[in-house]
């Protein structure tokens, strides 16, 4: 399937599901003030792969972040909620990255990819 719909209302805040998406794992997270308020905190700190918060999601949208869910080190699914920037980590070598999916620790060289997508409505978005 090329692209898929995915219904906004089934994820609650503060949660994230993972859906496929070209036979690759689609992390879809909706995030909570604490998360977007940290990922804009360091849109301004030393980044490998530098990118504010805001390009990281769709206008008006922070709270919802849209990520293929594999480590740009050499693609293990990383977890939410671990390692040193309280966004996702990855145990296959240790990769950190933030509330936001950017790379801020560890092996891996390249943000976590923000796949094209659109918000056909304040509750669904179309990935692909
Ligand atoms: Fe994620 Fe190596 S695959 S750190």
């Amino acid at each position: 399937l090329a692209s898929v719909e995915f219904d906004l209302t089934k994820v609650e805040l503060g949660q994230s599901v993972t859906i496929k998406w070209r036979g690759k794992p689609l992390f879809i997270r909706h995030r909570t003030g604490a998360e977007i308020a940290a990922a804009i905190k360091d849109d301004k700190a030393d980044m490998r792969d530098p990118q504010t918060d805001e390009e990281r999601h769709k206008p008006g949208k922070a709270e919802w972040l849209v990520l293929i869910g594999t480590c740009t080190h050499l693609g293990c699914v990383p977890t939410f909620g671990g390692g040193d920037y309280a966004g996702w980590f990855c145990p296959c070598h240790g990769s950190h990255y933030d509330t936001s999916g950017r790379i801020r620790k560890g092996p891996a060289p390249l943000n976590l990819v923000v796949p094209d997508y659109a918000f056909l409505s304040d509750t669904v978005v179309k990935v692909g």
